[in-house]
């Protein structure tokens, strides 16, 4: 079996489905000799358990046992009831019966318990739990199922029923998410700073570094970078921005993922991303980069600023410091590129609810506190 990508993630093979079918006889069976009465009433606890539950069921083989599909849902109820739980599709009347729950990942316990709770409430005979998959390692409630298929640790699991984002429940066997020695941490703050040419990327990417500890990465200073020590890459690169144009995507993403994994101690807080991603396909692959990793983008922190005073700030730069793309003709380059190609990306993170727009003109404290407050408030 291979490797496969679902959302950005990599997965490898875990359990097959020969081993699957093994453990569902033999669970079977000891369900099946332990019930008292010959006509349980199995319960199927959708969307997972539906694939386990075929195959469970068929195997106990009882033909006067029921089979119950249902859903048990979380919901927020008034003030004073506070979190409720409904069983949606138990229509039947289950008093004095002998209940089975068929699970398919018992893990912390929390939804199994409460779901147990509620069903012996019915006033049923016995209610017992039988769940193909069990990670004791992270039980914190209820009690342990009465049968289990595989007992697994705590990693995360697809396939046979289980899924990602409503994907790879048809997947014959299961397959658990692979350990990647390019992973980062989970709880970095990873910021996209976006906006125009001149509207203060570099400039408050500083102030970011200084209050968040993060790991700065501004794309134009990595290739200027090249350019001034002559690499291959850098008489590539020279090209494109000397022109006002962008460098191609797939060297862009490259290069970025390399700066991304000889840094991986220094990002430890989190990454701050200046003039990256560009694109809509920049985009794209660093969601899947950083996921990959283990993390994803915190916020992209939008700074807007009147063109005619963007072209000024770079004007007035360019006689200063002598950065080659810094004049006239280029200056209004970039801002087409800049139009046509970045800006797009604004509807992009804004769909995805990560988009802040940061008023970019005032004194550079004043709008580093707007970043901040924006930021923190993602983050509360
Ligand atoms: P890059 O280096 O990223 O340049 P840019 O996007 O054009 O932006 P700048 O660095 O010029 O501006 P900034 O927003 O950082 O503003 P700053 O803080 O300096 O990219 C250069 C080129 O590299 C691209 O054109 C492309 O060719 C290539 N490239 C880079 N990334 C790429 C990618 N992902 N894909 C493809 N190609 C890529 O501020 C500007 C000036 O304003 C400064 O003088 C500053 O002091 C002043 N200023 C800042 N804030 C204020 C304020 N509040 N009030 C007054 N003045 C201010
Ligand atoms: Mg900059």
């Amino acid at each position: 079996m291979a490797d496969i990508t679902i959302k950005g993630l990599t997965f490898e093979p875990y359990i097959s489905q020969e081993e699957i079918a093994k453990q569902v006889e033999r669970v079977a069976a000891e369900v099946k000799r332990d019930c008292v009465t010959d006509s349980p009433v199995f319960v199927c606890v959708l969307k997972g358990a539906f694939m386990f539950a075929a195959h469970l069921y068929r195997a106990i083989n009882m033909p006067k046992s029921e089979i119950a599909f249902i859903r048990y849902k979380s919901y927020s109820g008034t003030e004073t009831t506070g979190e409720m739980n409904k069983i949606l599709g138990l229509n039947d009347d289950i008093t004095g019966r002998e209940v089975i729950i068929i699970e398919d990942i018992v893990d912390t316990g929390l939804t199994a318990h409460a779901l147990r709770q509620d069903i012996e409430a019915m006033s049923p005979m016995s209610v017992k739990m039988v769940t193909l998959l069990y990670k004791p390692a992270s039980l914190k409630v209820g009690k342990e199922p009465e049968y289990v298929g595989f007992e697994i640790p705590p990693k995360f699991i697809i396939g046979y029923g289980l899924d990602l984002d409503e994907q790879a429940r048809g997947l014959s066997d299961i397959y658990v998410l692979k350990e990647n020695n390019n992973q980062l941490h989970n709880n970095m703050l990873n910021i996209v700073i976006f906006g125009a040419p001149g509207s203060g990327k570099g400039t408050q990417s500083e102030n970011l570094i200084a209050h968040y500890k993060l790991f700065h990465i501004s794309t134009g200073d990595v290739l200027r970078d090249h350019i001034k020590r002559g690499t291959e890459l850098g008489k590539t690169a020279k090209e494109f921005i000397d022109q006002g144009q962008l460098i191609p995507d797939e060297l862009m993403i490259g290069i970025l993922a390399q700066v991304i994994d000889d840094n991986k101690e220094l990002a430890q807080n989190g990454v701050i991303f200046d003039g990256f991603p560009r694109t809509i396909p920049q985009a794209e692959a660093l969601e899947t980069l950083l996921n990959e990793r283990g993390t994803c983008v915190s916020a992209v922190v939008g700074l807007e600023v009147p063109e005619q005073e963007l072209i000024d700030r770079l004007v007035k730069r360019g006689q200063m410091s002598g950065r080659s793309d810094d004049n006239e003709e280029t200056i209004k380059k970039r801002l087409d590129v800049y139009h046509n190609q970045t800006s797009p990306l604004q509807e992009f993170y804004k769909e995805k609810g990560l988009y802040r727009a940061i008023k970019g003109i005032g004194t550079i404290d004043g709008i580093f506190e707007d970043i901040k407050a924006a930021i923190d408030s993602i983050n509360a």
